[in-house]
């Protein structure tokens, strides 16, 4: 699926920024959302700790987050997405920043699966839901193996109410969509064409039992206004 994946996101990646900058997909609360989970967990940590090691998984171009990177105290940051035309855009966004900095083209689920040195903060915004459920569960098992004690998962996605079926699903925000009017009707069918092909977005109830059976604790941090995006901070149990 890569291949055809990447081509999708390249000429569909305007069309998304488009969305993020109209705040459509709700980016400015889950990222405010998200900013203060990463405070509270940094306020919570013994002042003697290393600084952490960050990696945002499909991070895109960063979307709205390099204000948050740039004030952070880092020891590294890591951006990995499929689609490699979009880090440098990520480079760019981001700016100077005074710690290192890593952009790697690869897939999410082949980093959960690698071994590597454990990671702090692993953040990630909308982009697990184009896994089907099995790669779901061994995204959150590899993840569970790569982070270090203490550490942090925030999952920000799209997700479907418990029991709402993936049609109802899809059905529901496909009418959304026709909503946007800051987008174009032919912009709107590209994002409804991307959502109907390729988005997962997993059942509430049934990710939290399969987290959990991973290793993980679960909390809900924040949630959109349309039964779909949220954000989720998962904790080693
Ligand atoms: C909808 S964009 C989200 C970008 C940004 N994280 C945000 O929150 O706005 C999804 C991103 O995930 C990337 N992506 C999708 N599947 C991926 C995978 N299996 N591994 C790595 N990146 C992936 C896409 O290339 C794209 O850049």
């Amino acid at each position: 699926m890569a291949a055809e994946v990447i081509e999708m996101f390249r000429r569909q990646w305007t069309t998304y920024r488009r969305v993020v900058d109209n705040d459509l997909m709700e980016h400015r609360d889950l990222t405010a959302a998200l900013a203060a989970a990463i405070d509270g967990w940094l306020a919570q940590r013994d002042p003697a700790a290393p600084l952490p090691h960050l990696v945002d998984l499909g991070s895109g171009d960063l979307g709205l987050l390099p204000p948050l990177l740039r004030r952070l105290p880092l020891a590294s940051f890591t951006a990995l997405d499929l689609n490699g035309a979009v880090l440098p855009l990520a480079a760019e966004a981001l700016g100077p920043v005074p710690y290192p900095c890593r952009f790697e083209e690869g897939d999410l689920l082949g980093w959960a699966e690698a071994d590597g040195p454990p990671v702090d903060v692993v953040i990630s915004g909308f982009a697990v839901h184009h896994l089907r459920e099995p790669e779901k569960e061994r995204f959150l098992r590899g993840c569970r193996r790569r982070i270090a004690p203490g550490g942090l998962l925030l999952w920000a996605d799209v997700f479907r109410p418990a029991g709402e079926s993936r049609e109802a699903y899809v059905a529901r925000y496909c009418q959304r969509v026709h909503g946007w009017t800051p987008l174009e009707a032919d912009r709107q069918e590209e994002v409804i064409a991307h959502l109907s092909a390729w988005d997962h977005p997993a059942d509430r109830a049934t990710i939290e039992q399969v987290a959990m059976a991973a290793g993980w604790h679960w909390r809900w941090l924040w949630q959109g206004h349309h039964d779909a995006e949220a954000l989720a901070a998962l904790t080693p149990a």
